[in-house]
């Protein structure tokens, strides 16, 4: 049993286990014929579930990364006599006939984990797929080479193939030969995404600046892209409020760039008159200090209600002001709120065809946009877009 248990934790222990199954019931009153495990993503945390096999039906039950070993141990003592482990470097079968002489026989790995589905219910289809190597992911360590996603890294996986799905929501809007900005690209997953995305799955022509405070993040960046080959992706170091670049961008990017960065980004945006923008605001401390209003005091007096409102009024009045300047504005949910609670995205697209009429809506939005700041008593600054 030792060496049954030993096994267990290291193929736990080093994220190798791919599939257990266990079968031959030791006790013919036993309801259920199989057992087989597999580990899952439950609220982002590897875990593992068990499916009982009956003769009719299935069932399932979830356990914690810890207790899986004590279940297994429990299933091979009491209910089974057999048990096949799947693991990335062997395959192992225990044969249990008596629990006291346990015979392990090992034999080459004959399934492979993109094989199997780690998610809880049904495996989405993503836009880089896990299984299928990806050049900056694997030079990310995203991937191994062979194409597989590295299990810490699964969350990061999971949020580049949903920022680009909704890329790919507004795709109608870019022209083939697009110019982006990314705003606070930070270490640039995502700017290397939307990069590989646009370029080589979509072959469109497209050159990315991103751009960052920081010089050993520019300077990591620019290093990977080159060896990369990403040849129109460039990475400058600046402040958002200062870029001075005057040519116009296509789709501005700006992704958790913190407090008042997030309206710089929106102001050069509109100015430059983007087509698409894509904004996860994030820190958004300005108005905290400003917003008052009697009635509303006794939410306002507790702080975290406060800072949550705030946070929800800096965003409110951006999409405001965007929708004055011409854009249809959603607010969507970018990863689920269990990863980050800065999980709200402001995406913006504006249609060539409309941008100088002036509609009902734009219109609209300008006074309501009045109305919130003198009721808040707040002067926002992405005011500064008159
Ligand atoms: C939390 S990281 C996000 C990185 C990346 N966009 C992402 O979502 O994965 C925020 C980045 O924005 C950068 N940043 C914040 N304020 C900035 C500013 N005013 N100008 C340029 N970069 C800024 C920070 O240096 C940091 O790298």
């Amino acid at each position: 049993m030792q060496n049954f248990i030993s096994l267990l934790k290291q193929s736990i222990s080093q994220e190798t286990l791919i599939y257990i199954s266990f079968g031959n019931v030791r006790n013919k009153s036993t309801l259920y014929r199989k057992v087989t495990i597999r580990p899952v993503l439950l609220r982002n945390q590897l875990s593992y579930q068990a499916t009982y096999h009956f003769e009719k039906k299935v069932t399932h039950k979830n356990f914690k990364q810890e207790d899986c070993i004590s279940f297994c141990i429990e299933l091979l003592k009491d209910s089974f006599k057999q048990c096949n482990l799947f693991c990335e470097d062997a395959d192992y079968q225990i044969l249990a006939a008596k629990v006291d002489k346990l015979k392990i026989i090992k034999s080459s790995p004959s399934k492979r984990k993109e094989d199997i589905q780690l998610s809880h219910n049904q495996e989405k289809q993503y836009i880089i797929p896990d299984g299928e190597p990806c050049d900056f992911l694997i030079h990310l360590g995203v991937m191994t080479k062979e194409g597989r996603v590295i299990q810490r890294h699964y969350n990061k996986f999971r949020q580049i193939n949903r920022f680009l799905e909704i890329v790919s929501d507004v795709i109608d809007y870019l022209p083939d030969r697009a110019k982006i900005i990314d705003f606070g690209c930070g270490k640039a997953y995502l700017t290397f995404a939307l990069y590989y995305y646009l370029n080589f799955k979509l072959k469109k022509d497209v050159t990315i600046i991103g751009l960052d405070l920081k010089e050993d993040i520019i300077d990591f960046c620019n290093k990977i892209a080159s060896q990369l080959h990403y040849d129109r992706l460039v990475f400058q170091m600046g402040d958002i409020a200062e870029y001075q670049e005057t040519a116009k961008a296509d789709m501005v990017v700006t992704l958790h760039a913190c407090d008042t960065a997030t309206d710089f980004a929106l102001i050069k945006a509109v100015c430059w008159e983007a087509s698409v923008i894509l904004s996860v605001p994030c820190c958004q401390h300005e108005l905290f200090s400003q917003i008052h209003n009697d009635i509303n005091f006794p939410i306002l007096k507790q702080g975290i209600l406060k800072e949550r409102f705030s946070a929800i009024l800096t965003d409110s009045l951006r999409a405001l002001k965007l929708t004055e300047h011409g854009y249809d504005v959603s607010m969507i949910e970018f990863t689920s709120l269990e990863h980050t609670a800065k999980n709200i995205m402001i995406r913006a697209v504006s249609d060539v065809n409309r941008k100088n009429q002036q509609t009902a809506a734009m219109k609209q939005a300008a006074e309501e946009f009045k109305t919130l700041c003198s009721f808040w008593n707040v002067n926002p600054t992405i005011s500064k877009l008159c």
